[in-house]
């Protein structure tokens, strides 16, 4: 099966499950899954029932999709991710996003814990996502393009929207969270960098650093979706103070777990209140 044929399989296997479309997609990241359960009456579905699914085996992953209405907007959550790291293809690892995409998406919210690198970030802020660096990890658009996506040879200037991203930070300040804008570097992992490598990062223009989105908003953005970005700070980057481990990554996310699902329902009502009914 080609990329496309395995992305029609999945749409294939979901789509009769739903109640409607979703228009909006959400990637929740490490610790930040909560936002799950404000969903009421949700279709459930664990990517282990879907044929040629990627599963996740990070922690604080839980791995499905959840179908259903937040602020009023239908929206489709990904509780949990997978990463290059756990040694799945590129292409496998955007599967779950192009599905999203398939299936109608207008926009994809994709969320993530980082690293800080930029001084004016602290733990527990927030960075809306501008711009990313993809240099450093493998295009999910390396082979034959499929042209019913987009194009060979995609634009990339303008990855996330930035009429979505000033939506996301005024609920975010409303939601009392502190908001940053700036620009994600994605490496592999699953080591954390080095304190040289978050210099050269750092160098490069990086503000936050993370172990996924990048290749995401990538496939999305191939395929025309609308992008936003943010990234929780559950970590200053390695050299810059702290220290970095799982465990805190997970507990900042859950310490966020409030002000992120107010920053989230206030997107939705600003994303509703701006686009009307479809
Ligand atoms: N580096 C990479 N990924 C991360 C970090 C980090 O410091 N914190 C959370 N995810």
């Amino acid at each position: 099966m080609n990329s496309l044929e395995r992305v029609a399989s999945c749409v294939a296997q979901v789509e009769p499950r739903l109640k409607e479309m979703p228009r909006i997609g959400i990637v929740l990241g490490s610790g930040l899954g909560a936002l799950a359960e404000a969903l009421n009456d949700a279709v459930v579905i664990p990517y282990a029932d879907i044929e040629g699914f990627p599963v996740s085996t990070a922690p604080g992953h839980v791995g499905r999709y959840l179908f259903g209405r937040l602020e009023d907007v239908p929206v489709v959550l990904m509780q949990g991710r997978v990463h290059l790291y756990e040694g799945v293809t590129v292409e496998e690892a955007v599967l779950p996003v192009r599905v999203m995409a398939a299936l109608g998406v207008e926009a994809i919210l994709l969320t993530n814990a980082a690293g800080a690198i930029a001084d004016a970030i602290d733990v527990g802020h927030f960075c809306a996502l501008k711009d990313h660096i993809a240099q450093f990890v493998p295009s999910p658009l390396i082979g034959a393009n499929v042209d019913a996506w987009g194009p060979r040879f995609p634009d990339m200037s303008e990855v996330y929207d930035p009429a979505l991203r000033a939506m996301l930070v005024e609920a975010g300040r409303e939601a009392g969270c502190v908001m940053h804008e700036g620009v994600y570097i994605q490496f592999t992992g699953p080591a954390y960098e080095t304190p040289a490598e978050i210099r050269m990062a750092r160098t490069l223009g990086a503000d936050v650093v993370g172990m996924s989105t990048v290749i995401e908003a990538v496939a999305a953005r191939h395929m025309g979706v609308r992008l936003c970005g943010v990234s929780l700070a559950t970590n200053k980057a390695a050299g810059l103070g702290g220290t970095l481990s799982e465990e805190e990554v997970i507990e900042e996310g859950q310490r966020a777990a409030q002000r992120f699902q107010t920053m989230v329902r206030g997107f939705l009502r600003s994303f509703h209140e701006v686009e009307g009914e479809r």
